[in-house]
């Protein structure tokens, strides 16, 4: 039988981003998500409340990559057997905050994403919570995005927006019971949309929005709630444009059917989400 992502029950670990201005863009987030920073070679790790962050100084701005921790080393071998068995390329290297247990492979469209195991390193605890939870990509091509995440990887499909024509424009996918690790919406370019902190409760998010309106830092949408994943949510970008989500209630997917919402921006319901398809 295969085993997949969502057998390792993978989560969102870590994301490095490439940028023009580490130092800058380190001092951002040192401020507006609490964390502590430490030089390395090329960059620097911000780190704190199971937020963990590689900045890396690039010529131009993008996502560097995504890194999922697999829940045991049994389960990180028998997925990176499983990638090899089905064709995937999988490459060791020292680039990850993984050890060297981790491999990345790159995705349909040159995304690079790690696989590893968490470390358990002591980190700077924080006096807001919201460990990083989802990201969410763009592509050109979202079913072959899908395919690759579903059929490949081994994501589960939570939910689908569709357009009227019955084209998906977006899709929500899991590796573990959280609604979504990993989503895609469809564009005319492919690369990094946003990536996301569960707070847990709307009492964190209004301690997040209160934090960020000392820094003077705007949120750019919300707060709100989302429809697919019914989670509530608040948007800021970074010094180089990255939006960063702050979430709360997401749902836990025990078991159930995907669920199929309308694409039509008219029908977003008070919170700012979609209104699901009866
Ligand atoms: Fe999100």
């Amino acid at each position: 039988m295969s085993y997949t992502a969502f057998n390792s029950n993978a989560y969102l670990h870590h994301i490095a981003l490439k940028t023009r201005r580490p130092l800058e863009l380190a001092k951002f987030y040192e401020n507006a998500l609490c964390l502590e920073k430490r030089r390395i070679s090329g960059g620097w790790i911000l780190s704190g409340g199971n937020r963990r962050i590689l900045i890396l100084n690039n010529k131009t701005n993008s996502l560097g990559f995504a890194a999922f921790a697999c829940q045991d080393l049994h389960s990180f071998k028998v997925l990176k057997r499983n990638f090899i068995e089905k064709g995937i390329k999988a490459t060791q290297d020292d680039a990850s905050l993984f050890d060297k247990d981790n491999f990345f492979i790159l995705d349909c469209d040159g995304n690079k994403i790690y696989f590893g195991l968490n470390k358990n390193r002591k980190e700077k605890s924080s006096s807001l919570n919201g460990p990083l939870q989802h990201i969410t990509f763009t592509s050109t091509n979202l079913d072959n995005f899908v395919q690759f995440y579903v059929d490949k990887l081994g994501f589960k499909i939570s939910d689908k927006v569709m357009n009227k024509e019955g084209k998906l424009t977006t899709c929500f996918m899991r590796s573990n019971q959280e609604h979504h690790t990993v989503a895609c919406f469809l564009s005319s370019e492919c690369g990094l949309d946003h990536f996301s902190f569960e707070a847990g409760t709307w009492e964190w998010i209004k301690n997040w929005c209160d934090h960020f309106s000392k820094l003077n830092i705007q949120l750019i949408w919300g707060p709100g709630r989302h429809g697919p994943g019914n989670n509530l949510f608040a948007f800021i970008e970074d010094i180089d444009g990255n939006k960063i989500e702050i979430s709360a209630e997401l749902e836990i997917v025990h078991d159930r059917q995907i669920k199929r919402w309308p694409h039509e921006p008219n029908t977003l319901n008070l919170w700012g989400g979609a209104i699901m398809r009866s």
